[in-house]
């Protein structure tokens, strides 16, 4: 990973009215220190949490609290304007929905409404809030919209609770914010990636399917795209496209194939995170079997291996990554494949580890090269996994060209 990106730029940090407000004051004195210029606004609610003069004597500028200042006309298209980046910390359920409606109730709000900048939201909140479909259906939205979500932590929480909904720490924080200002650097590059996990039919209602959720692939696909690549996602999954991704959808392996490889004539970059069926039911019954005919013979035969054929025919140039989902000897099993479909990087993943893989919002894997160390990446959100996947390709065109 790089250094500081954070250094020179404007940041425009709002705060609400939580009771993580208080945390908010290390994370602007962290970026402070880390030679940003910092313009504290905050809600009404986040003042019943904590002073003005904590936050200005922090800040390189004084807090900001009203659209109506007669010093400072239109205040919220001039920070707005100004900012590199506008960060939300904590994020109230109040904020989030406000901000997913459009609606301009105050100052934070116009800013967030004013700005082209990229945001940055921190949502902290009682467990009950944040799982509530209202707040998780906005955050849905808002991501899809290009805002940087740093989900909550599990922990203790306001009035002796706990569970999820506590704020990120300040060091989750800072590096989303990193992230965010860091490079684009697979500009003008074109990237492939998959997702999901194929079905193959059986007969007119039944398929053979599998458990991949699809969130590592759309992950890598919404980080490749913030980094400045051209994103064609191939999905069998029907989650929110990130924005600036042309979306596929397919259904079986062997239309994945055909997506693929009609991408892939182009791609600089292809990824494959879906979990294809290796075998597929070698006749396809055009109605429903019955039960009353009996116990159905299904003969099966295998798919083709996508990645395999790509790694045959593989252009000057083109960087292949594949996925090895395992339960036994991780890292011998991954570093096979890796040979044996000729790709230049594979994200080998111990699904049978709690946390990892299929269908959580988190995971835990190693990186492994031709040559080059191993990197190991501890369970984290999948988001923060399709980041060290894409530093990787890119450390590696950085070899190539
Ligand atoms: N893959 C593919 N086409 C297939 C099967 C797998 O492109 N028909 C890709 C997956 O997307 C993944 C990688 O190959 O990136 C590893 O898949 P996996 O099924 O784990 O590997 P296999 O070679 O099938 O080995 P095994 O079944 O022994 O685990």
């Amino acid at each position: 990973m790089s250094g500081s990106y954070i250094a020179g730029k404007t940041i425009v940090v709002g705060v609400t009215g939580g009771i993580a407000a208080y945390k908010a004051v290390e994370v602007c004195r962290r970026l402070v220190d880390a030679g940003a210029h910092v313009i504290p606004v905050m809600t009404a609610g986040a003042e019943h949490f904590i002073g003005r003069t904590t936050l200005s004597a922090l800040c390189s500028e004084p807090v900001q609290t009203s659209l109506w200042d007669e010093a400072s006309p239109i205040p919220h298209t001039r920070l707005g304007q100004s900012a590199d980046l506008i960060l939300v910390v904590p994020a109230t359920a109040r904020l989030i929905g406000a901000y997913t409606a459009g609606l301009s109730t105050d100052l934070l709000t116009n800013i967030l409404l004013a700005t082209r900048a990229p945001v940055v939201i921190c949502p902290a909140m009682h467990t009950e809030m944040w799982e509530h479909p209202a707040v998780q259906d906005n955050l849905a939205v808002l991501a899809r919209r290009g805002v940087i979500i740093v989900e909550p932590d599990e922990g203790r929480l306001a009035g002796g609770d706990s569970g999820k909904g506590r704020l990120a720490s300040p060091e989750r924080i800072i590096a989303a914010i990193e992230r965010t200002l860091g490079p684009t650097d697979l500009a003008g590059t074109r990237l492939v990636v998959t997702a999901g996990g194929t079905r193959e039919p059986i007969d007119a209602v039944r398929v053979i399917a599998n458990r991949s959720s699809g969130k590592q692939g759309y992950a890598i696909a919404s980080v490749a795209a913030s980094r400045g690549a051209t994103v064609t996602l191939i999905s069998t999954v029907g989650l929110p496209t990130p924005v600036g991704v042309d979306l596929v959808s397919v259904e079986t392996a062997a239309q994945m194939q055909a997506a693929v490889s009609h991408a892939a004539q182009t791609a600089d970059i292809v990824i494959m995170a879906a979990a294809v069926a290796d075998f597929r039911p070698k006749t396809v019954v055009a109605n429903k079997i019955k039960k009353g005919d009996g116990i159905p013979d299904i003969v099966l035969e295998p798919t083709p291996d996508i990645l395999a054929a790509l790694g045959a025919t593989k252009r000057p140039g083109q960087i292949l990554v594949g996925f090895a989902a395992e339960t036994d000897d991780l890292v011998a099993n991954a570093g096979a494949k890796l040979q044996r479909k000729n790709l230049d990087l594979i994200v080998a993943n111990d699904v049978s580890a709690p946390g990892v893989g299929f269908q959580h919002d988190t995971n835990a894997v190693c990186l492994l090269r031709p040559e080059g160390p191993m990197v190991t990446i501890d369970l984290t959100d999948k988001h923060s996994i399709a980041g060290a996947v894409i530093d990787a390709i890119v450390e590696i065109r950085a070899g190539l060209t």
